[in-house]
């Protein structure tokens, strides 16, 4: 089978990108799997048309790897892939959606406020203030509600500090997440289905050496320590993969992604976010856990794309 793996784009997480794709490519040429890079650019559609792959593997986050949209071109030329279907993306894709979504199947997720650049403009920053200080309280933390790698996320700890947040989420986007911040451990939790239903990988938890888990952290060796399995009770542990897989499942993620939470030192864990093309780089948290699962990267997407192909 030939496998054409999505990496690159255009898109702000660019360079991660591709660094997934190569490994990605490795990882599955290490089995004697005949995979090939594609950057993503225009001339993909007639590539795809032309000479379609026997499945396609996603490495490329942000939009349009995330978002659904190629994941839909995919569907309308019956080329299968690894991953989230093109609906089930763009709804995760969305992060105060996927809250919504994930909050009705019964799953805690933090509070939040979604606020697009044009109120809060008219809304000036005082009001703003206000409004948000009156129904969240302190600390909370802004992003940007469509974007990954921490790119825009500032913790914000005095109400001052909430203006310049808000800018730093909007220039990755058009509608800031404002979420009440829960202080505890900082779990990944991958999610894969082999076709005998989703289950959890060992969870991922991350401890940035400098405090936040920003860009720098995730991708410079040195910069962050996982433990994996995370340092949870046995109790714990079980809840976090148990709403792992129920988030997994409120939101249709298929056979693929990695699912975000909190877990607070006593409490239910909070879900963040679910990733639909989880980073695959050497310091990436989904190759942590498959090791750590003993199945290795490479042997988790050969099974994935020999589903996919099925
Ligand atoms: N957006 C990055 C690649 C991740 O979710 O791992
Ligand atoms: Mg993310």
């Amino acid at each position: 089978a030939r496998v054409l793996i999505l990496a690159g784009g255009l898109s702000y997480e660019r360079d991660v990108s591709l660094r997934s794709g190569r490994r990605i490519a490795d990882a599955l040429g290490e089995l004697g799997v005949h995979a090939e890079i594609a950057d993503v650019d225009s001339s993909l559609l007639s590539t795809l048309a032309k000479d379609p792959p026997d499945a396609v593997v996603f490495a490329l986050h942000g939009a349009p790897g995330e978002d659904g949209s190629l994941r839909g071109v995919l569907e309308l030329l019956s080329i299968p892939y690894v991953g989230p279907s093109a609906t089930s993306a763009s709804r995760a894709w969305d992060k105060p959606g996927a809250k919504t979504l994930v909050r009705e199947a019964g799953i805690t997720t933090p509070d939040w406020i979604a606020l697009p650049r044009e109120t809060f403009s008219d809304l000036g920053a005082g009001a703003l203030l206000e409004r948000i200080g009156d129904r969240m309280g302190l600390p909370l933390v802004v992003k940007p509600s469509r974007g990954g790698s921490g790119l825009g996320v500032q913790r914000v700890s005095t109400a001052g500090e909430l203006p310049a947040a808000m800018m730093a989420a909007f220039a990755y986007g058009d509608t800031a997440l404002i979420e009440r911040f829960v202080p505890g451990a900082d779990i990944a939790v991958s999610v894969v289905d082999f076709g005998d239903g989703p289950r959890a990988l060992p969870a991922v938890e991350i401890a940035p050496k400098g405090g936040e888990y920003d860009y720098v952290a995730r991708y410079n060796a040195g910069a962050t320590t996982w433990h994996c399995p995370a340092r949870l009770s046995d109790d714990v542990a079980a809840r976090v993969a148990e709403i792992a897989v129920a988030a997994h499942e409120a939101l249709a993620l298929g056979d693929l992604s990695r699912v975000d939470l909190m877990v607070p030192p006593d409490g239910e864990p909070a879900f963040l976010e679910a990733n639909v093309a989880p980073g695959m780089t050497e310091t990436s948290l989904l190759p942590h856990a498959a090791r750590a699962a003993g199945i290795g990267v490479g042997h988790l997407l050969a099974s994935l794309v020999r589903n996919a192909i099925r």
